[in-house]
């Protein structure tokens, strides 16, 4: 028998439960984005849909910013793997990937498998464009930090040069680079008219 709809359904119940009240850009639509996108691209890229769908919807429960700590996350999600009776190597498969997808400054390895590749590429194509900003700054109000300072390193416009900005060339599949393109470049017209708001000097 095939379970796979049931454990999706499933996991949607528990996700939006976990992280249905998150004001911190890690919200259940968020969630839903990376999934749809996580489809999409899994689609053409022919990558399992299944795994790619399933640790899409339960790639942000283990997130540190919304645990104690990292391993207390990834507890909760293998946790739920089993008591769901998911395949161990379809469990393992999906631990694998959320454990490795985060940025983390840059420094994680590059994603062993092409479904990893997909669900890093999805959760990073939310974090640019239009929603990208977005969410940057809510999650910046969420953490009490400030718009914008010229000399401030924490501030929600620094967090486009520490990470948005970079993210484009960090793409694993060729069509989420395409994607990633215009979402870039509206970053980049966004910031130069903040600029021009910002300083009647500058033009
Ligand atoms: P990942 O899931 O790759 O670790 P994060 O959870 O760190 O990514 O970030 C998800 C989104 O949250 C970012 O794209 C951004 O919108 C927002 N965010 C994370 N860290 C910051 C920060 N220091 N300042 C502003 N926004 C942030
Ligand atoms: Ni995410």
């Amino acid at each position: 028998m095939d379970f796979t709809s049931e454990w999706i359904r499933q996991a949607e119940k528990y996700v939006q439960q976990e992280l249905g009240a998150d004001a911190s850009g890690h919200d259940w639509q968020h969630i839903e984005r990376v999934r749809k996108w996580a489809v999409k691209i899994a689609e053409r890229e022919n990558a399992d849909v299944f795994v790619c769908e399933l640790a899409a919807l339960l790639h942000d429960v283990a997130d540190v910013k919304l645990n104690p700590s990292k391993e207390g996350g990834l507890r909760k999600v293998s946790g739920w793997l089993e008591a769901n009776r998911v395949d161990i190597a379809i469990g393992q498969h999906v631990m694998e990937i959320i454990s490795t997808m985060s940025y983390n400054g840059g420094q994680n390895p590059p994603m062993r498998t092409l479904e990893g590749k997909v669900v890093q590429d999805a959760d990073r194509l939310d974090a640019l464009g239009a929603i990208g900003i977005a969410r940057t700054f809510a999650y910046s109000g969420w953490k009490g930090r400030l718009i914008h300072h010229p000399d401030q390193a924490e501030t929600a416009i620094a967090h486009f040069y520490d990470k948005l900005l970079r993210l484009k060339d960090l793409m694993n599949t060729s069509y989420a680079k395409e994607l990633a393109e215009s979402r870039h470049a509206f970053m980049e017209a966004y910031l130069e008219q903040f600029y021009r708001e910002w300083d009647p000097n500058v033009s």
